[in-house]
């Protein structure tokens, strides 16, 4: 080699770190103004994304896929598996439909069966929980009867599936799952050689409990130690705690070499006022720490498998503007929908804390306190905000008296105030039963009273 080709080979490596493989990205698409599907292949390999996580199997997806070197996770649909589970036809059809297509040029690694199919309790739900071990199963037969190798086989749970967490030492899977789903799952996973996969959200745990938890602690920063009063472990994050519940469950069921991978964690970069610690401060900080940790060598495991990796997804490549429910939910992503980065992040976890420019110091660290109202959004849909007044006030217990001509909230007459008031009463009255100020995107929340005369729009106080 001459001394040019040496100096480019240097040039080279230094300007291009490698994607790691123990970091992936999952790419959901519930939003209406995200990149093409193109473009956000694309975006994973500039991002250099070691693997992608899909919550499907979408044909134009793989096939986009196999000309790159992203290592691809794919999902059945949990409205797939009974039919899978009764019907080896249907598992053999589905794996020659949605993956010998694409095979071996798509790098398949990861096959899941269903989402987060336990913590759906309810009629339809347990029979999806009785069908999910057989399920994987038939896919595994239908695999191997195509002479598909080097795919995993698994599915995504919550941490709803421990019943008890803390300390980890105490980890032990609900009673309604442990004998009739775990044990078995287990089994299948320890016999194919398969993985644990979790997601585990420490933001969780943190919002629910701020003043006990030191945010620090679930931000992987600071000095604060929990020790566990029966295995003698020390714990330094929150990450860890919860990873470790888990083992220690498995383990009481008798599986303890179970290898874990994180299938969804994460920050939200944003949400409603309401939601303390959601701000692109925390996200950034939560996700940099943990791709540090992640792509450590050696690798770092946890406090009761110290030394074993732990193959992590991020959630979520986009903000997706679709998702129902709290304001975090549409703010995961990290990336904006133009593709520009939310925040800049190394996935190759080369960068270190350092090399990072400083971020804005977060504004809600700390709970908002007084009154906030739930609004029309500006710019929503009249005939959309219409449709949500008339819904919203037929609920049972909703009273929209005020708005009745001649009573104090009528005029002026207009649709957006008119909603405004209604969004209002209605997250004033249910927000205590789960309701949020969302109404499909046509409210938001506000801490400007929007009042006036003698129009009073009841408030929810924080
Ligand atoms: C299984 O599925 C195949 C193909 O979808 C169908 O032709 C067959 O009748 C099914 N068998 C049973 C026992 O339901
Ligand atoms: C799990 O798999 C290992 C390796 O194949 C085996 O030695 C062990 O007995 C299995 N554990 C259980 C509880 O079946
Ligand atoms: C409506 O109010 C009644 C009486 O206070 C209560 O029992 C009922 O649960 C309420 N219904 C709803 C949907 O909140």
């Amino acid at each position: 080699m001459d001394y040019l080709a040496i100096y480019l080979v240097c040039l080279l490596s230094l300007s291009s770190a490698k994607a790691n493989s123990n970091i992936g990205v999952n790419y959901g698409v519930l939003g209406n103004n995200l990149p093409s599907l193109y473009r956000s292949i694309e975006l994973l390999t500039t991002m250099k994304a070691g693997r992608v996580k899909l919550y499907d199997a979408n044909p134009d997806i793989l096939r986009l896929l196999s000309t790159t070197k992203l290592k691809v996770s794919i999902m059945i649909p949990n409205h797939e598996i009974s039919g899978i589970a009764a019907n080896q036809s249907i598992a053999d059809e589905w794996v020659r439909n949605n993956i010998l297509p694409y095979y071996p040029n798509t790098l398949f690694r990861y096959l899941l069966v269903g989402n987060e199919v336990l913590s759906y309790n309810s009629e339809q739900g347990h029979k999806m929980w009785h069908d999910l071990v057989p399920a994987m199963r038939s896919i595994k037969r239908a695999l191997n009867s195509q002479n598909i190798r080097g795919i995993k086989i698994g599915t995504p749970l919550a941490m709803d599936v421990l019943e008890s967490t803390f300390p980890p030492s105490s980890g032990t899977f609900r009673s309604d799952i442990r004998d009739s789903v775990m044990a078995p799952m287990l089994k299948f996973l320890n016999r194919t050689n398969s993985f644990f996969f979790i997601d585990a959200y420490p933001y969780f745990p943190w919002s629910q409990d701020p003043n006990n938890i030191p945010l620090d602690y679930a931000l992987f920063r600071g000095d604060f130690t929990t020790r566990d009063p029966d295995s003698g472990l020390i714990y330094r994050n929150l990450l860890d705690q919860m990873l470790d519940s888990l083992l220690f469950a498995m383990s009481k069921l008798g599986y303890s070499n179970i290898q874990l991978v994180i299938s969804e964690t994460g920050w939200p970069n944003s949400g409603d006022i309401e939601e303390t610690g959601a701000n692109i401060y925390n996200a950034a900080t939560y996700n940099r720490n943990l791709i540090q940790r992640m792509t450590a060598k050696p690798p770092i495991g946890t406090p009761a498998r110290p030394g074993v990796p732990i193959t992590t997804f991020l959630f979520s490549l986009f903000d997706e503007n679709q998702k129902p429910g709290p304001g975090t939910e549409r703010h995961w992503g990290l990336l904006h929908t133009d593709g520009t980065p939310i925040y800049d992040l190394d996935l190759t976890g080369k960068k270190t804390n350092t090399d990072y420019a400083p971020l804005q110091a977060p504004k809600n660290n700390v709970p908002y306190k007084g009154k906030v109202w739930c609004v029309a959004a500006e710019g929503a849909n009249e005939i959309e905000l219409a449709a949500a007044l008339t819904y919203a006030c037929n609920v049972a217990n909703m009273t929209c008296d005020a708005l009745s001509p001649g009573n104090e909230c009528y005029e002026p007459v207009s649709i957006p105030l008119h909603a405004s008031y209604v969004f209002s009463t209605y997250w004033a009255q249910f927000k205590s039963s789960g309701a949020t100020c969302y109404f499909n995107g046509l409210a938001t929340e506000t801490t400007k009273d929007p009042s006036r005369n003698s129009c009073k729009f009841p408030s929810v106080i924080l």
